[in-house]
Order: C-alpha cells, then sequence, then structure tokens
C-alpha cells in the first residue's frame, strides 16, 4: 500500500487554514490534521485537533502521529490573529502576550518539535510558516502583530540555515499570502478610523475585489508543499493571477 502524505494545518477552522484544509483533503493520498480551537470540516481522511494555540503547554502535550508511516511531511503554521487594531498609547497591555503566544510562540514550539521529531527521516519534510507584509514593513496600530510575524520570518530563516548543514534537511518556507478575504480582513475593516488610520486603503480593495480568494491562496500553497525542491527562495509573498 502506498504511503500517505501527512499534513498538519494550524488555525484549519477559518480563511486560508480551513481552504487549505479542504483542498488537501480532497486527495485521498493526503492525511490531513487540523489544529484550531473549533471546526466545521468533515472528510475521511482530516482529522480535527482541538486546541488553543495561546496555551503553550497544550502547544508542548501536542502529540504527534506515528511519523515513519508516511511518504512526507508538512507543518503549515497558519493560525494567526491580529488582536486589537490600536496604538501602543491606548491598546489594552493585558491582551498583548496572546498575540505572540498564537502568532509567535505557538510556531516556533510546533516547528521545533516537528524538527527534533523528524530530523532522522529520509524523505520530504517542510514547514511553511504563514507571514505577512507586516513582517518588514511597520504598520501603525498593528505594532505587536508586526513583531510577532517578524519574529516568525526570523525563525523561518534561522531553520534553513540550520537545515543546509543537516543529513536529511527540512525545508522551511516563510510566505506572506498577499491581502486574503478571510475574517481577519472583516476584523480590519470593522477597526475604527480614530485608531486605525489605514483602514480605508483596506475598504477600498475589499470594495475593488481586490482581496484575494481563500481558495486561490491555497492552491498556491499546495504547489509549493507538492514541490518544494522547486523553490530556490524560502521568503516569498504569494501572487494570484487574474
Ligand atoms: N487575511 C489576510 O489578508 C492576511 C494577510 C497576511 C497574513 N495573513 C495571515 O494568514 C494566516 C491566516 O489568517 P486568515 O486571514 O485565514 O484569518 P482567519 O480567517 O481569522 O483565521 C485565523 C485562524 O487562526 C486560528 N486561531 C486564532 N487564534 C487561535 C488560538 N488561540 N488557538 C488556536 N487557533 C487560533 C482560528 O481558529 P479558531 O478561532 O477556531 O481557534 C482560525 O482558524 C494568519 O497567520 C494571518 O496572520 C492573513
Amino acid at each position: 500500500m502506498n504511503k500517505k502524505k501527512l499534513y498538519l494545518v494550524t488555525g484549519s477552522s477559518s480563511g486560508i487554514g480551513l481552504a487549505l484544509c479542504r483542498n488537501l483533503a480532497k486527495n485521498s493520498s493526503n492525511f490531513v490534521i487540523g489544529l484550531a480551537r473549533t471546526n466545521s470540516l468533515k472528510a475521511d481522511n482530516f482529522q480535527f485537533h482541538a486546541i488553543d494555540l495561546s496555551d503553550s503547554k497544550a502547544v508542548l502535550a501536542f502529540r504527534f502521529p506515528i511519523l515513519d508511516e508516511y511518504q512526507s511531511i508538512s507543518l503549515i503554521n497558519n493560525a494567526g490573529m491580529l488582536g486589537e487594531i490600536n496604538t501602543l498609547d491606548k491598546i489594552d497591555v493585558n491582551a498583548l502576550e496572546t498575540i505572540i503566544q498564537v502568532n509567535y510562540t505557538s510556531a516556533m514550539l510546533l516547528a521545533t518539535l516537528f524538527i527534533q521529531k523528524t530530523q532522522h527521516l529520509n524523505i520530504q519534510k517542510t514547514i511553511i510558516n504563514i507571514s505577512s507584509g507586516a513582517a518588514t514593513g511597520a504598520y501603525a496600530s498593528w505594532a505587536n502583530y508586526c513583531a510577532s510575524k517578524a519574529a516568525l520570518e526570523m525563525l523561518s530563516k534561522c531553520i534553513e540555515v540550520e537545515q543546509k548543514q543537516m543529513e536529511f534537511p527540512i525545508r522551511c518556507f516563510s510566505i506572506a499570502p498577499g491581502v486574503v478575504d478571510t475574517k481577519m480582513q472583516e476584523h480590519i475593516r470593522n477597526s475604527s478610523l480614530e485608531n486605525f488610520a489605514m483602514k480605508p486603503k483596506f475598504e477600498e480593495l475589499h470594495e475593488k475585489n481586490q482581496l484575494y480568494s481563500p481558495v486561490k491562496v491555497a492552491e498556491k500553497l499546495i504547489q509549493v508543499l507538492e514541490n518544494p525542491s522547486q523553490y530556490s527562495e524560502s521568503i516569498f509573498r504569494i501572487q494570484v493571477d487574474g
């Protein structure tokens, strides 16, 4: 019997993560594990694992399946949150840590566990960390989100450098998905102009139908997951045509 391809996807309940899990689960040679707090997806080769990624203890307790049963293994650290959109002089300081935990700490812990559990396996192994233009561009009222994405992008770069020295290397990508039509964009459009001066720009993108569809973004991510060796660059932004 042919071995399956395993995909672990965080943030599987909504937006990009849901589109990715739906698409991957259509292929019976894949097995997909989705991690989030909620779930609506049902498929024979999809398994949901309920987890609050802001809880590091829960992340460290995550039990990976038996990994040597698969022909390839991929981790997609996609879960993310913007949190309160506000400048630091006014923001609720008590809510800031959660953003770092969800966007960076959980991804860093899962990537490290993934590396430790798969380093010895001579199969295709891939990590995609979902980045953002905010990893390199400073946006007022998104300070903590920008910082969390910058940290995640640097982690990705360090993993790539480390893995080049390994006998059975893991590829690690940091991929910015563009501006995508998800709940995160709704959250941005629901912010107040007083607290977020760039709100009109995001409203305009929405009004002009210029947001990427999560389905198209998922297709692009799957192209990378299926053929990682065809991508020499590890850090890039998705371009969706048409
Ligand atoms: N949309 C964009 O324009 C855009 C642009 C650049 C980058 N991104 C990045 O793309 C990724 C996906 O975002 P999206 O746009 O698809 O947003 P979304 O529709 O809001 O989905 C966010 C996902 O993260 C999960 N999540 C949030 N907090 C969590 C927690 N504490 N524990 C477990 N899971 C949690 C949510 O699941 P539950 O609520 O069920 O837990 C949900 O599945 C994020 O990393 C985001 O930063 C998005």
